[in-house]
């Protein structure tokens, strides 16, 4: 059973916002392990078919690297398959989260699943509803997708909102990881929301450092600094 490591014992008081990375690509995981910062990572057949390896080899990789929750998704549409390939992917490693479509087949594999003591994340979510079945299904993570939703002129954010609030009403444990995530904005309002992980690609990650004046504020303190002859080492 996959329990919540603590890195780093200094940090246990500071409540953790948990990222995950939405790619099946090892190097831009490992990239951003490094820094510390992928808490998990969050895997589709669409991203293990952009990866070109096979999933269950990539899977174990990826479980191998690192500590927390790895999502690796059903291809199985009928409960009884789903619950045969959950069962095989769960056996890839301790920290698998079965990924599962939010179906009425897909709730039936997530209720037996769980009750084996799996995690499960109940993806492609685009309703305050399905979040609340998911939840009742015994979900470790619900996944909505926010980018989905603005693309056919919903409000991607507005769901994260919905379900935080119907999830705290009754105090479902079940985790909302917004996904489809495509901006730096998404990653904010996630995080002003209070949704309890973002999932993104790498690229979106990686931008959340960027602002011009810090870019502009850091040119101005170098070149001080070679004005003044400032060296510390
Ligand atoms: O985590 C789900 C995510 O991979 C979907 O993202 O950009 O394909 O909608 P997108």
């Amino acid at each position: 059973m996959y329990t919540d490591p603590d890195p780093n014992p200094t940090l246990t008081e500071r409540p953790n916002m948990k990222f995950f990375v939405d790619t099946a690509e090892i190097d831009a995981i490992r990239e951003l392990h490094e820094l510390g910062f992928v808490d998990g990572v969050t895997t589709n057949p669409s991203l293990i078919k952009k990866s070109g390896r096979d999933i269950l080899e990539v899977t174990k990789e990826i479980c191998d690297l690192v500590e927390g929750p790895v999502s690796a998704e059903v291809v199985a549409t009928e409960a009884d398959a789903m619950i045969t390939e959950g069962r095989r992917l769960a056996e890839i490693a301790s920290n698998i989260a079965v990924k599962l479509p939010l179906t009425w087949d897909g709730l039936k594999a997530c209720n037996v699943l769980t009750n084996e003591g799996k995690m499960v994340n109940v993806t492609l979510c685009f309703s305050a509803n399905q979040a609340l079945l998911a939840a009742k299904a015994g979900a470790s993570f619900i996944s909505p997708f926010i980018g989905r939703l603005d693309d056919i002129s919903l409000d991607g954010m507005e769901l994260i909102q919905d379900i935080r609030t119907i999830y705290d009403n009754f105090g479902y444990k079940t985790e909302i990881l917004a996904a489809s995530i495509r901006s730096v904005n998404h990653v904010q309002d996630s995080a002003l929301i209070g949704a309890d992980v973002i999932t993104a690609p790498p690229e979106v990650i990686k931008k959340l450092v960027a602002h011009p004046l810090t870019d502009k504020g850091l040119d101005a303190f170098l070149k001080d600094a070679a004005t003044a002859g400032i060296k510390i080492v």
